[in-house]
């Protein structure tokens, strides 16, 4: 979703900011534009379409400039076009980017038209520059107009200003969207994640909800949302620059496949030495928290919310704790009831998805025993909103389809439900049990990854199709909708999930040789009962696509095609079955030739609702 950096140097900082917008083009988006500040005044470059042609159109234009902003953006009012990309100027010395949405933007153009004021888009961002410029002809301080109109919005925003008038200042304001500070040596930046900023700087600052920021040459002033100053503490950030390359891979998602043995490994590190170790994880209230808790909240969406799914399964069979799971765009605007001693889980990659932090906000915390967040990024909202959070040590997930931030939060959900269940009595014996199965989880990972072969051959036979059906029964059944959700986003081949158990409740009546099923059968206790919801399917001509456990005994055939695991425990099995999924979505999608790593629509960070 709408990416945003801006710089302040003495040198020209163009490519500071397409390196930047390129390094967001996982967010999302479908145009591009800049605004630089030179001795000559403002100049706007804007592109409908990938950064790259934008960085042309710069280089063609020779714009250039020691300040500037720049923006791609995923477009919410107004269609994708050159007209309507940011940044938007009112007269020719102020710029202004936008991420988020206005959502009182009607009533503030009407105002705006009234007074002469013409619209050049059909943007709702397009009110907050006139409303600075008018703000500018009252006080004639950037800093102080960008203060007077927030004021004014309702809605979500990360904003950047540039004014010639001021030509070596930019000022940057965040409410509901996010925004980092990147600091540099006689030269500072902002930037909607600080991935945009890692080749010039690793010195962050995480501004807080409301905050706004004074960026010079000289340094960076931020103010609260009352207008007070504040300190903020600066982050060093190391390792992180590598992670974010492609390296030898063709695409970030089939790197992100393959890096999951060690992602799963960092998360586990120095957590499951021992049964106390792993409550530890959860922060030093951890332990007082869960002890008072009876039931689990989970509230997430997309793949994080598959996460929790597999996390009630978990959560009531092996720690008699009863769950409820819910995507966050319906549990915010429900009535619901919170049993007493609820704990409220979020799960996110970002930690800046607008629905799940909307409704961490929304929650009354006298309510719930506590709030925690299991979350990918150290320093965004979500982690400085909750009393106890588990970082997942997933690393910086560029491709939009989420590969190791959903193996790594089931890896951390694994960790909570021994953590609470620890607390309801669960046997260390069972827990340490547990844990040596979690010791194994990275070579395993590492075993189902090497059938990246067969499961490219596999993959042929999905190519020329339109739609897919995927099967689990139990805790497998969150796995085939998280199957069904890789091959939807990133090959537009429509997919379903359902329970195998349902099949004859209606999907049996699409099952024909065109519709491929795919199902996940692992050695459990449910396995002879899916065999026989897949004889269902096979008596109907439909052919079959089984990741199926070396020992579980099922046979290729006519129309039944095998791909078997190695034997994995039954509670980490999960884990392991969603990579085949994943490798399978993949493969399809570059044979369709789709933008794996930016699927048409989509968004990473969803930062608006
Ligand atoms: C978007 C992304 C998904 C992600 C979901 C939730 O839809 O494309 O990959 O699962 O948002 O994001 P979060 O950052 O909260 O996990």
């Amino acid at each position: 979703m709408c990416g945003i950096v801006g710089a302040v140097a003495q040198r020209n900082v163009s490519n500071i900011l397409i390196t930047g917008l390129k390094r967001l083009e996982y967010r999302g988006y479908d145009s591009a534009g800049v605004a630089l500040i030179n001795d000559q005044g403002l100049q706007r470059v804007r592109r409908q379409g990938k950064v790259a042609g934008l960085e042309q159109a710069v280089r063609e234009t020779d714009a250039s400039g020691f300040t500037g902003i720049a923006h791609t953006r995923w477009a919410t009012h107004g269609r994708p076009s050159e007209k309507n990309a940011h940044p938007h100027l009112s007269g020719e010395e102020l710029a202004l980017v936008h991420n988020g949405i206005i959502e009182n933007f009607q009533e503030l153009r009407e105002e705006l038209e009234s007074e002469g004021y013409q619209f050049a888009s059909d943007t709702d961002t397009e009110v907050v520059v006139h409303l600075v410029h008018r703000a500018m002809a009252e006080t004639a301080d950037l800093f102080r107009a960008l203060q007077s109109v927030v004021k004014r919005l309702r809605g979500a925003y990360a904003l950047g200003v540039i004014h010639a008038r001021e030509p070596h200042r930019l000022v940057a304001v965040r409410s509901g969207s996010p925004l980092v500070v990147g600091l540099g040596i006689d030269e500072n930046y902002v930037a909607s994640d600080q991935l945009a900023l890692l080749p010039v700087t690793n010195r962050f600052v995480f501004l807080g909800e409301g905050d706004m920021v004074d960026v010079t040459l000289e340094g960076v002033r931020i103010f609260d949302a009352d207008g007070n100053e504040v300190n903020r503490e600066v982050h060093e950030l190391d390792g992180a620059h590598e992670d974010a390359e492609k390296g030898e891979y063709r695409h970030y998602m089939q790197k992100e496949i393959f890096e999951q043995p060690a992602a799963i490994q960092r998360t586990l590190e120095d957590r499951i030495d021992s049964p106390q170790s792993v409550s530890d994880a959860f922060g030093e209230r951890a332990t007082a928290i869960f002890d008072q808790v009876r039931t689990v909240q989970i509230v997430a969406c997309g793949t994080s919310y598959h996460a929790g799914m597999v996390a009630r399964y978990w959560l009531e069979a092996l720690a008699g704790i009863p769950c409820q799971v819910e995507v966050a765009s319906e549990f915010r605007y429900r009535q619901h009831v919170v049993p007493e001693g609820t704990l409220f889980v979020t799960i996110s990659q970002s930690g800046e998805t607008a629905d799940t932090l909307a409704a961490l906000r929304d929650t009354d915390s006298s309510n719930y025993v506590g709030r925690l967040a299991i979350c990918n990024v150290d320093g965004s909202s979500l982690v400085r909103e909750s009393e106890l959070v588990f970082l997942t040590k997933a690393g910086p997930e560029i491709g939009v389809a989420s590969t190791k931030a959903f193996t790594t939060q089931l890896t951390a959900l694994l960790m909570l439900v021994m953590a609470l269940g620890r607390r309801k009595g669960m046997e260390d014996e069972k827990i340490e049990s547990i844990l040596n199965e979690l010791r194994q989880l990275p070579n395993l990972i590492e075993q189902a990854a090497s059938l990246d072969k067969p499961i490219e051959q596999l993959s042929r036979a999905f190519v020329e199709k339109h739609h897919t059906l995927f099967l689990g029964r139990g805790v497998q059944f969150p796995v085939a909708m998280e199957g069904a959700l890789k091959l939807k986003e990133i090959s537009y081949i429509h997919a379903e999930a359902y329970p195998a158990g349902e099949l004859k409740h209606g999907p049996l009546a699409l099952v024909d040789k065109d519709m491929p099923v795919v199902a996940v059968a692992p050695n459990d206790e449910l396995l002879e009962k899916l065999k026989s919801n897949l004889q269902e399917v096979r008596a109907r001509g439909g052919e079959l696509y089984l990741f199926a456990d070396k020992n579980a005994h099922v046979k290729e055939g006519e129309g039944i095609h095998v791909l078997n695991l190695p034997a994995v425990p039954e509670i980490i099995a999960p884990i392991v079955y969603t990579v085949p999924l994943q490798l399978l979505s993949y493969h399809v999608a570059v044979l369709r030739g789709t933008d794996v790593d930016q699927p048409r629509n989509l968004a990473k960070s969803v930062t608006v609702e």
